[in-house]
């Protein structure tokens, strides 16, 4: 089985798929299923929650109870520096957790307690065949290398935050990947990130917090979600 973790606007782009629903000692997960790709909708069907609420951890026990070998998590993020502005996707390559969220699996409470290394969480034959499979569909600038920071949220940062983030080393900013890229690497499951920008994060827009049109970030989520599963399932 191969998935894609994906967020808010998923259900738009593949409401014709198989609906479907799996049991974790963490919780119910929803999920979308065709052929052997798995589509979990972070939020689960059709509803939004925070993103310190969503259940990371039932979402990445369920990937391992259907046997998921290989997944792609899509993440909506701010542009903190031009090396992925608004508009464009990359792979992300490393992140930075400003959360402190419950991330782990292995707390020595549950679990005995396991200290996972983080060196090698994205995966590169995964990340070489998404650059594939994007080349075969035409895309010719292929970004690499971003580092992706990741907030508490609800709310966005402040303008101090995005400057001392920028001064860190973090090209994007987002709520999401820093709990699911840990939980996921901490089962080994082979796993790689594609972020696509929807705004300058805060304090880097004259116009204040302003976001792309509706229609381009769903077309930009489509194309993503595409080439994802062309890149897992060899463009079948
Ligand atoms: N900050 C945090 N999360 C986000 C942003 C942002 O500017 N844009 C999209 N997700």
């Amino acid at each position: 089985m191969k998935a894609i973790i994906a967020g808010t606007g998923i259900d738009r782009v593949v409401m014709d798929l198989v609906r479907k629903s799996i049991g974790t000692q963490f919780g119910q997960v929803d999920y979308y299923l065709r052929d052997d790709l798995v589509i979990i909708p972070r939020h689960g069907f059709g509803h939004e929650v925070a993103p310190a609420r969503v259940n990371y951890k039932a979402n990445v026990k369920a990937l391992e109870t259907l046997g998921v070998d290989r997944v792609i998590g899509i993440y909506a993020v701010g542009s903190i520096t031009s090396r992925l502005s608004p508009g464009a996707f990359g792979l992300v390559e490393d992140f930075l957790d400003f959360t402190g969220r419950d991330t782990t699996f292995f707390d020595g409470v549950d679990a005995p307690l396991r200290h996972t290394g983080m060196v090698d969480t994205f995966d590169r034959t995964l990340m070489a065949d998404f650059a594939k499979a994007a080349y075969r569909a035409g895309e010719r600038d292929i970004k690499s290398g971003i580092v992706y920071v990741t907030t508490n949220g609800p709310r966005f940062e402040t303008p101090a935050e995005i400057r001392a983030f920028r001064n860190l080393g973090a090209d994007v900013v987002g709520m999401t990947l820093a709990t699911e890229a840990t939980l996921i690497h901490e089962l080994s499951i082979p796993y790689a990130a594609l972020a696509y920008s929807i705004n300058w994060a805060a304090g880097l827009d004259e116009e204040g917090l302003s976001f792309l049109e509706d229609e381009s970030i769903e077309r930009l989520s489509r194309r993503i979600l595409s080439l994802s599963a062309d890149a897992l399932t060899g463009g079948r």
